[in-house]
């Protein structure tokens, strides 16, 4: 079997002609939302204006959202970052000596942040996951491969499909998606279901609050999930995956189509992947955002073309998945930490984390928080030294009240709990979860009698209606929560809400329902005071 591949060695960069300018400028959807397609535009005129040699490339987001849009100049093989500029700084910019790329009256710009790759908040990363984003054209298969892409896939099809699963299952990755659970026992269970056709799902539904590490990487490193994907279907005998993006996300859907034509021109999806005779392809579908088609078996039914609706488990969709056949359904992330693993093996990845938690967490750091952006680590991380210490605090610059950690299923932590340390079962430990790893940061402006009550109403608006506990409990609790917040009896109506909670978590069908007491009974526990609004009342009059 001749596999087409390329050496292991990266190549060199390919040389720019002599005096081309290299800027890179991300077409990230973050970026683009703040003016990067301005700028580009712009720095592209000027460059035909002055007939300066300019090669633009549009990378994704290095994930540092303060500073967006980031410009970033190679000079002798470094590239100096400067952000953020909004469009209407770019002359100065131009100005500073952009197009001469003049290291030395750039340096002196006021938004010059030096070389990039030295900025703190990079530097202290470790980057497995997100290790080409932000770096080059996502849509560069080239760039793809020079960057090590394909190793992984390379590896897998020297390895028997046993012989991925265990290597899955030995780093010890479990799934990004909320639930952790161990990615390799989920693929063993796949493999060892008889079936003429299975299949893979990617959940790229990304629905909680805070949450856009799956935007990034489907944006910035496309063709990484689709090498996921394809070894998921190489270790359980699937040919066919389909990746569901919810309809919010257009510019992954457009990167994620473009990436996937490229890899069935390049014949590293098709029939014949990599000239192995083994098949497997891939197709995106797009979902209409309702935030219980994240729920696996939600997602399975509107992806076979029906209201998204949550199924009864058993069957799992391991064993009866997507029109009935075995199925392996992983989020975007879990897929993505698999190329890493496959090409440097399970012990390189399993060597980061802590306790059950292996390898390195894409968290995402998000509402009020001076330093909002992707940060990933191992696992251990504490959530002190993420907030106060990565994030920088809040945005606003008053005192950190609580933090969602997440999504909007997940528990509000005072700082008092700081120094709980990301990993799976230090959050369940103390009523947390870690969900898709977002962090949502709320200053002591926040009402957490109020953020209680939104619980119940997302939850009531985004219930599927299957189960009673969800459907009728949640819009109780809302009604419950108005009553406190108008000063009724306080005792009375906690008592209902504990009793409404208890019968959620132990009564729903699924995690909708039974987490949505999380958010409800941990503001009720570290914030008791701001469910005291008669008292307070009084005591104004
Ligand atoms: C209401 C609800 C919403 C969910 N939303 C998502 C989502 O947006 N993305 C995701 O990957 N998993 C989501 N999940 C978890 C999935 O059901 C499932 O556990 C996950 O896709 C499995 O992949 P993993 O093992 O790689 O995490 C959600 C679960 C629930 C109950
Ligand atoms: S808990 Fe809510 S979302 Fe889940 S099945 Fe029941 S009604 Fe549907």
């Amino acid at each position: 079997m001749t596999l087409r591949f390329f050496s292991r060695t990266q190549r060199p960069a390919e040389p720019e002609p002599r005096g081309t300018v290299r800027i890179f400028i991300p077409k990230d959807a973050a970026s683009v939302a703040v003016g990067a397609d301005a700028l580009a535009a712009g720095i592209g005129g000027a460059a035909a204006a002055s007939a300066v040699p300019v090669d633009i490339v549009r990378t994704g987001s290095r994930g540092m959202l303060w500073l967006e849009p980031l410009v970033e100049i190679e000079i002798h093989g470094v590239r100096y970052g400067f952000g953020p500029i909004e469009p209407d700084a770019l002359a100065a910019l131009l100005n500073a000596g952009l197009l001469s790329a003049d290291l030395k009256s750039l340096a002196a710009h006021p938004a010059s942040l030096g070389p990039v790759d030295k900025l703190d908040y990079l530097a202290r990363q470790t980057r497995l996951t997100f290790a080409r984003c932000g770096i080059a054209d996502p849509l560069s298969l080239d760039s793809y491969r020079t960057l090590g892409g394909w190793q992984g896939l390379e590896r897998a099809l020297t390895l028997a499909p046993p012989g991925i699963v265990d290597e899955v299952a030995k780093s010890g990755l479990r799934g990004r998606g909320g639930a952790g659970f161990p990615t390799g026992i989920k693929w063993k269970t796949v493999h060892d279901t008889a079936a003429e056709q299975k299949f893979v799902v990617c959940n790229a539904d990304e629905g909680d609050s805070g949450t856009f590490a799956d935007r990034m990487l489907m944006e910035g490193d496309p063709f990484l999930l689709i090498e996921g994907m394809t070894i998921a279907g190489l270790a359980v005998g699937a040919t066919k995956g389909f990746i569901y993006v919810r309809s919010e996300y257009p510019h992954a859907i457009v990167a994620l189509r473009g990436a996937i034509s490229t890899a069935r021109r390049a014949g590293l999806l098709g029939p014949d992947v990599a000239g192995s005779k083994r098949a497997f392809d891939l197709e995106v579908r797009t979902g209409a955002g309702a935030y219980v088609c994240g729920e696996e078996t939600a997602l399975l039914e509107s992806l076979e073309g029906r209201r998204g609706i949550v199924r009864a488990k058993p069957p799992l969709p391991a064993h009866k998945g997507l029109f009935g056949k075995p199925t392996v359904i992983n989020n975007v992330l879990s897929f993505a930490a698999v190329p890493f693993i496959l090409s440097e093996g399970a012990k390189a990845y399993a060597e980061y984390g802590m306790g059950r938690s292996r390898g390195t967490m894409p968290i995402q750091l998000a509402g009020n928080i001076k330093h909002g952006g992707l940060f990933e680590t191992p696992f251990g991380v504490t959530l002190g030294e993420l907030v106060d210490d990565i994030g920088g605090g809040t945005a606003s610059g008053r005192p950190v009240k609580a933090v969602q950690v997440g999504g909007p299923l997940g528990a509000y932590f005072p700082r008092a709990l700081f120094d709980t340390p990301f990993d799976y079962e230090a959050f369940a430990a103390r009523d947390g979860l870690i969900g898709h790893g977002g962090i949502v940061v709320f200053d002591d402006g926040a009402d957490m009698a109020r953020q209680a009550r939104f619980a119940f109403e997302f939850c009531a608006i985004e219930s599927c209606g299957k189960c009673t506990p969800c459907r009728i409990g949640s819009t109780r609790g809302a009604e419950t929560i108005d009553k406190i917040l108008a000063g009724a009896v306080l005792d009375d109506h906690l008592a209902l809400v504990t009793d409404l909670c208890h019968t959620m978590k132990f009564g729903s069908l699924c995690a909708l329902g039974g987490f949505t007491p999380y958010p409800v009974m941990s503001a009720l526990l570290h914030f008791p005071q701001d469910f005291r609004r008669t008292p307070r009342l009084q005591a104004a009059e």
